[in-house]
């Protein structure tokens, strides 16, 4: 780590420390977001790290903002998704929107004063996101919009949402990408997700309904949404990664500390070979995804993203994060499996990183197809 991201990590451990812990089990239970925490984290500088200065960033990199998502995730995976996806939606923004779209999104969510969400995936269009059915139908001055989505993190907290429609015909070629704002006509929200973990972070289905989008929200032309959408998950991918991260490294910190101070047959529980043979696995299998999510970084930061490195990083650190963070829970034993600690909450938390943003199945595919690439 540089110094910067020496400074960023102690910065973000003090905040975690003073304003998430303290609640952070009862909000757990309530399924409670704070979006003052959110909004102080968005004046420290943290909801809009990699964008450029001119529009309210802090125009850090790529692997900055993975030390910090990673140390926000220690405490809280739910606040450090809600930055990484809103980081993903000021990326396309930035990336494919206009200047006057540009100027107009995206000081609001780099300052953090509003979130922004992803919204790709539909009920009958997971991991086939080609397929999506939303359909975006040209009018007078703009599209309208029909359908639904569904598993949208920040779904109704959101203001800003990057919707992929359907304006042509079947496949990829037809999806088009559109800018939506809470408050459009015909644009509400549907069922909020009970989930397993993420309780924090509110996952919500949103229903179209003749919802009128003006022609100056498109980005960028019909027929590239797809390829935004896309483009956009490869770095969303590596963030989820650096998410894991933190998770696994809190969940071996967790391990350590009971098991030195935990006594059983007259010694520290950490002093029997079976523990330790698997803290050393822990911390080997961590750092190893640590090292992954970092180089999947830097290829990014300069300017040559690689696509199958990204999907290594989310596939090896997520099922690092489960396998450490469920282990944790064997280590703490009888604790381990109550709210007392917090490594149910990390092992509940770590099993829908093997999911969103592509699933460590539909990794595998883009893993393999890039091999294919390369080797034909
Ligand atoms: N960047 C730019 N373009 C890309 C691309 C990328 N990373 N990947 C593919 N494309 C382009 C291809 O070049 C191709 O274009 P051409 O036809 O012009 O050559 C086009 O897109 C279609 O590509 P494929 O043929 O590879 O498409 P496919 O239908 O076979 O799908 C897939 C590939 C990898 C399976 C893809 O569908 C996929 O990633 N599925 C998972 C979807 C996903 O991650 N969903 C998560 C949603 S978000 C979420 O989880 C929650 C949240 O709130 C954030």
């Amino acid at each position: 780590m540089n110094e910067l991201q020496v400074e960023l990590k102690n910065q973000l451990e003090r905040f975690r420390n003073d304003k998430i812990e303290p609640t952070v089990e009862h909000d757990d239970k309530n399924e409670s977001f704070k979006m003052e925490i959110f909004r102080e984290l968005g004046q420290l500088g943290f909801c809009g790290m990699t964008l450029p200065e001119e529009y309210g960033g802090a125009g850090l990199t790529y692997q900055d903002f993975c030390v910090a998502l990673s140390e926000i995730a220690k405490s809280s995976v739910s606040y450090a998704a809600t930055i990484s996806v809103s980081t993903m939606v000021q990326a396309i923004i930035n990336e494919y929107g206009n200047e006057e779209q540009k100027k107009k999104y995206l000081p609001e969510l780099t300052a953090g004063q509003e979130i922004g969400a992803f919204c790709l995936s539909e009920s009958s269009s997971g991991s086939d996101a080609a397929s999506l059915k939303t359909t975006a139908k040209k009018v007078d001055g703009g599209y309208v919009l029909n359908g639904s989505k569904m598993w949208i993190t920040s779904g109704g907290i959101a203001k800003t949402y990057i919707v992929m429609a359907r304006t042509g015909e079947e496949g990829h070629k037809g999806i088009s990408s559109f800018i939506v704002q809470d408050g459009m006509d015909g644009f509400s929200y549907g069922k909020k997700e009970s989930k397993m973990g993420w309780r924090v972070s509110p996952t919500r289905e949103l229903v179209f309904e003749n919802c009128f989008v003006p022609e100056e929200n498109l980005l960028k032309e019909e027929g590239f949404g797809f390829k935004i959408a896309m483009s956009a998950l490869d770095k969303g991918r590596i963030t989820i990664g650096s998410i894991a991260v933190g998770l696994s490294q809190r969940a071996l910190d967790e391990s350590i500390k009971y098991s030195l101070e935990r006594k059983q047959f007259n010694q520290s529980i950490f002093d029997f070979q079976g523990l330790q043979f698997m803290m050393a696995d822990m911390a080997t299998e961590t750092e190893a995804s640590r090292l992954l999510v970092e180089q999947a970084a830097m290829y990014y930061d300069l300017g040559t993203p690689n696509q199958k490195l990204a999907s290594m990083a989310k596939l090896k650190s997520t099922d690092t994060a489960m396998k450490v963070s469920t282990d944790a829970v064997q280590i703490l034993g009888g604790v381990g499996y109550t709210s007392e600690y917090p490594v149910e909450r990390l092992m509940r938390d770590a099993k829908v990183l093997q999911i969103l943003e592509g699933t460590n199945q539909i990794q595998k595919v883009v893993i393999a197809r890039s091999l294919k690439k390369e080797y034909s």
